[in-house]
């Protein structure tokens, strides 16, 4: 059975370096190349991060570097969760001769969609800036991937704010760009997210396995715990991993074909992923698989066992 070719963009904080450890973990992938986004921290973490979660779990990814700022808004980082470095202020140190890729994320994704035409899957664990980008000056880019799986937005809550997921609520303008692209859609929003939580009992056996990868990831999400226990919170969700696992274990999913449009002019819903699931007022299209349901058990134990072996 042949690999599925896969894109990772990710502003490489602490979700998303579990979310690049698990994409390495599976054999059912073939992980091309990761662009980096700014979101969670600053393009510059972002960056280097994802070259040091190469050099945590021994992968050599290329790295793609993105967008600085996104489309509009000014950057709201997600440093009280991720930490001022975007991972969870641990020190992980740099590849020794890390390889700086010279083509931007935009230019790269597309030149990898070219090469894999109607087979790459995008994973977009970040706000949506450089996707936008890429589908803008490349119209053709989003009917030549296979699909986009993206973490972001919600039917439901909101985390940033009431409304609105982090992801979207960064950059709205670019979500809105990639809601209307065409692009075959899997949305994995809150509502499914909020499910994939590894509790401080899994955190816990994930450092005790002595395993570099499973200390890594206790000690950096034991950042957010003092804000998420606030919150009421019992665990730390792993909201890029879904999207990733999608890939190789649909079944652990179940979702609604819906309508998804973002709100780019709100004050107090800015970023809102609007869909009409729980509407009986219908949007005339349908543009996502809006995932709603994970059998979290199955889900928790393959992402272990992806951290304590990658
Ligand atoms: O709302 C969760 C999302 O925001 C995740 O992608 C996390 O990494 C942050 O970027
Ligand atoms: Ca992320």
């Amino acid at each position: 059975m042949s690999k599925i070719p896969v894109w990772m963009d990710c502003d490489t904080g602490t979700d998303d370096a579990v979310a690049i450890m698990l994409a390495s973990y599976l054999d059912e992938l073939d992980l091309l190349g990761i662009s980096t986004a700014c979101g969670n921290t600053i393009q510059e973490n972002a960056y280097w991060n994802t070259h040091r979660i190469n050099r945590l779990i021994g992968t050599n990814y290329p790295v793609y570097r993105g967008a600085e700022k996104p489309l509009i808004v000014p950057l709201v980082t997600g440093a009280h969760i991720h930490g001022e470095n975007g991972l969870g202020d641990v020190d992980l140190p740099l590849p020794e001769h890390p390889v700086v890729q010279k083509e931007s994320a935009w230019d790269a994704l597309y030149a990898c969609a070219k090469a894999h035409p109607h087979a790459l899957r995008l994973v977009a664990t970040a706000p949506l800036t450089n996707i936008a980008i890429a589908f803008t000056k490349y119209p053709e880019l989003p009917a030549l991937l296979h699909s986009v799986n993206l973490m972001g937005g919600s039917a439901g809550v909101g985390n940033i704010t009431p409304a609105a997921e982090y992801n979207m609520y960064v950059d709205p303008q670019a979500a809105d760009i990639v809601f209307r692209s065409g692009a075959k859609i899997y949305m994995f929003g809150l509502d499914v997210t909020l499910q994939a939580c590894l509790s401080m009992e899994d955190v816990d056996e994930l450092e005790a396995s002595g395993k570099p990868a499973g200390i890594f990831t206790k000690a950096c999400l034991m950042h957010s715990w003092p804000v998420l226990s606030k919150f009421g919170e019992t665990g730390f969700c792993m909201h890029d991993s879904c999207p990733v696992m999608y890939l190789a274990y649909p079944e652990l999913f179940e979702g609604e074909e819906a309508g998804v449009v973002v709100e780019t002019r709100g004050t107090i819903t800015n970023g809102k992923t609007v869909t009409d699931i729980y509407s009986d007022k219908q949007f005339p299209f349908s543009n996502a698989m809006v995932m709603l349901k994970l059998d979290r058990e199955r889900f928790i134990s393959i992402l272990k066992t992806a951290i304590m072996n990658v």
